[in-house]
């Protein structure tokens, strides 16, 4: 990938790990698509940037968001990268977590990028170097106590990407990122706050960004985690799940202390 002739279409770009994303792009001459619903924080990353690009006010849940996403970038012939980083939390026990929540993390987590993927794939095939990077989780790989619909939607996101590199071959390269925790405006103070407790480590955003440029430099890096151990117990947990079960069980009362946490502070609606 030569990132200064790459043409990128970044959701969550008004977030923190899709503006980290986008300052690096930029730093690299990219030309960028910044996909949010928050057009004022878009337009204000838009003047940090030294390049010239453009902002996308999207609800991309709704039908006519996309459509009007997909109707900005149609005639662009350069654009030939997608980055999908629009995201949601979802931090609760489940009885606590309301319908609403569990709906919006499935579908922006999950159903979003599918429905994305659906109708970008055939415009970004034939492009030079054409390339959609999912940006999935740590616990799209391990089912954690608090954060079952959210696990739910990124072990979906994975398995997705994973069917879809396979589908598509050399045709277009699908790379999936999975970060830890990192610090942004996704994490409530209750989860930080177990982070701390817990000695989870959390990365800056420009950490994520730094792993999108390595991956997109990379075409045969394909899936990768971000950190240690997390990376280690990404892989345990596909192949021996009781270890990871004894792991977590041993934690899940701490866990479940914060998660109720959320709920009381009204992070569960
Ligand atoms: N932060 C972490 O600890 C962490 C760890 C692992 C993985 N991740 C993943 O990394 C990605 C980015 O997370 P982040 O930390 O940057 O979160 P963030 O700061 O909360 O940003 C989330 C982004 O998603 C966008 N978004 C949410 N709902 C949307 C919708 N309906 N339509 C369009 N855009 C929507 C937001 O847009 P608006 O603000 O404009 O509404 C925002 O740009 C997510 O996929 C997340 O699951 C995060």
């Amino acid at each position: 990938m030569q990132a200064s002739k790459t043409v990128c279409l970044i959701t969550g770009a008004s977030g923190g790990i899709g503006s980290a994303i986008a300052r690096a792009l930029d730093e690299k001459d990219a030309r960028l698509y910044l996909v949010g619903r928050n057009l004022t924080t878009l337009k204000e990353l838009e003047r940090s940037l030294r390049g010239e690009h453009q902002c996308l006010q999207a609800d991309l849940t709704s039908d006519s968001g996309r459509q009007e996403l997909m109707a900005a970038v149609a005639n662009d012939e350069a654009l030939n990268t997608v980055i999908q980083a629009a995201g949601v939390s979802s931090f609760a026990p489940l009885p606590d977590q309301s319908p609403a929540m569990i709906e919006a993390s499935v579908y922006v987590n999950l159903t979003v990028p599918v429905l994305l993927s659906r109708q970008l794939v055939p415009v970004l095939l034939g492009r030079r170097s054409p390339t959609i990077m999912f940006i999935g989780s740590a616990f799209g790989s391990i089912g954690y106590p608090g954060f079952s619909s959210y696990c739910a939607a990124k072990f979906g996101l994975r398995g997705f990407a994973e069917a879809l590199r396979r589908e598509l071959g050399d045709a277009l390269r699908v790379h999936y990122l999975a970060p830890r925790a990192t610090r942004t405006d996704f994490n409530s103070a209750a989860v930080s706050a177990m982070n701390e407790q817990l000695g989870n480590s959390m990365d800056s955003p420009e950490t994520v960004a730094d792993a999108v440029l390595t991956m997109l430099q990379h075409p045969h890096s394909q899936r990768k985690t971000i950190g240690w151990p997390e990376k280690l117990f990404c892989r345990l947990n596909g192949a021996l799940p009781e270890i990871v079960d004894k792991a977590l069980g041993k934690k899940s009362q701490q866990i479940l202390h914060f998660a109720h946490e959320n709920t009381l502070k009204g992070e569960t609606r």
